[in-house]
């Protein structure tokens, strides 16, 4: 049977193609109720390495300012004939096996719909990137604009509370899987991921948090603020809310390290999901090349070999955030198949109405797309049926 996440993928896509002429059809709700993950969070925060991580491949544009101004809908999918490629939805026939000439297309379809130039606009149309790679997982995540609080060089003020529109936009629906990105060495309680993700999914049944940035914590780099009579700062305390237990012997050194652990351990900032942390590449590594697969085996052994973070070594890294996202990406799919069906059996009927006042045989574009729609939805409600009848059943045919 068909893989779940590859389905809703194409679900997902045919929506997209046919939906500039399905305004009047159940097409964009469908959309809307396709489970998916955005990734969230402040400019900088490692949103853009998280994801490449993921990927295992170096392709997405870098820079400062707002970089990402349209949301990306980055389908991965798990191949094992040794390949690794990417194709857009925009492209259909050109195949990207130079991941430099990715982030390069990706930049320049950006301008395309944003005008480009220097005002540096956002746009919420997608673009639609598929990975195809032995590294990855199956999987979709979008990456959105990084929330930030002040517009630079050109930009209108205005661009701050678009962006933060935009992403609530996303992240506002109940099948939207959140991924929230802080760094470990700003104050959880000013980052942005959490902010925006608290409001929309207040008991965090939805958000997956992810710590990035965990190496720089050993180098003390952490905000010093005022500090209490235990050398903590407001912050730490917040972070830890269990200051009892921390003993003052703790070398000033090894706070940092010790509030992030408080975090991955569950006992500070809980979610419903614990949270994840992960090691990136820096800075210097990006800028020395540093191969992504190199990158992941280091992030493991840091893991590994960080006396605070051993014990956590499973569930920590890239690697296993993929997996996780992939699997429960999954499970999601699956119990809502049912909600998933009903609309589509709208859409069709919709569709059918639509069609018999335009009048068969349809010679019009817009009912020959109309027609095509109501097809695919007819397939698309087949193939879950099926799903469903094998979840029923009890086997595990997925
Ligand atoms: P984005 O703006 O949220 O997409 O952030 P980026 O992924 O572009 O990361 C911003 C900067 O932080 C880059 O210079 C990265 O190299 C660096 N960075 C991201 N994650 C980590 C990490 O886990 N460790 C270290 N040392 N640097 C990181
Ligand atoms: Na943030
Ligand atoms: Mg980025």
């Amino acid at each position: 049977m068909e893989n779940l996440i590859s389905l809703v993928n194409k679900l997902q896509r045919a929506c997209t193609a046919l939906g500039d002429h399905g305004e009047e059809s159940a097409l964009p709700t469908l959309w809307d109720a396709l489970p998916s993950i955005a990734v969230v969070g402040g400019q900088s925060s490692g949103k853009s390495s998280v994801l490449e991580s993921i990927v295992g491949k170096d392709f997405l544009p870098r820079g400062s300012g707002i970089v990402t101004r349209r949301p990306l809908v980055l389908q991965l999918h798990r191949i094992d004939d040794g390949r690794e490629y990417a194709e857009f939805m925009h492209q259909p026939r050109k195949k990207y096996i130079d991941f430099a000439a990715v982030r390069k297309e990706i930049a320049d379809e950006t301008d395309r719909e944003t005008g480009g130039g220097r005002s540096k606009q956002i746009s919420s149309v997608p673009i639609y990137l598929s990975i195809y790679s032995p590294n990855v997982v199956n999987l979709t995540l979008i990456d959105l604009p990084g929330l930030t609080k002040v517009a630079v060089e050109g930009q209108p003020d205005s661009i701050v509370q678009d962006i933060e529109n935009m992403v609530r936009s996303f992240i506002e629906k109940p099948n939207c899987i959140i991924l929230a990105i802080s760094p470990a060495n700003q104050d959880l309680a000013t980052s942005d991921a959490i902010k925006i993700s608290r409001e929309v999914d207040p008991k965090g049944d939805r958000t997956f948090g992810v710590l990035t940035k965990i190496d720089l914590m050993d180098k003390g780099t952490d905000a010093v603020d005022e500090k209490d009579g235990l050398g903590l700062t407001s912050g730490i305390r917040a972070r830890l809310s269990l200051s009892s237990k921390v003993k003052p012997i703790v070398k000033r050194a090894e706070y940092p390290a010790v509030v992030v652990q408080g975090i991955l351990e569950g006992r500070a900032y809980k979610l419903q999901f614990p949270w994840i942390g992960v090691v990136n590449r820096s800075q210097a590594d990006i800028n020395k090349n540093t191969d992504m697969i190199a990158a992941r085996r280091r992030e493991r052994e840091y893991f590994a070999n960080t006396p605070e973070y051993k014990h956590l070594t499973q569930r920590m890294g890239s690697e296993h955030l993929g997996k996780m996202l992939s699997k429960h990406l999954e499970q999601v799919i699956k119990s809502r198949i049912p909600g998933l069906q009903s609309l589509i059996n709208k859409t069709i009927i919709e569709l059918e109405t639509e069609l018999s006042r335009l009048g068969k045989p349809v010679a019009t574009d817009a009912g020959g797309k109309l027609y095509m729609i109501m097809e695919i939805s007819r397939v698309f409600d087949g193939i879950f049926k099926e799903h469903l009848d094998g979840t029923r059943s009890g086997g595990d045919k997925i």
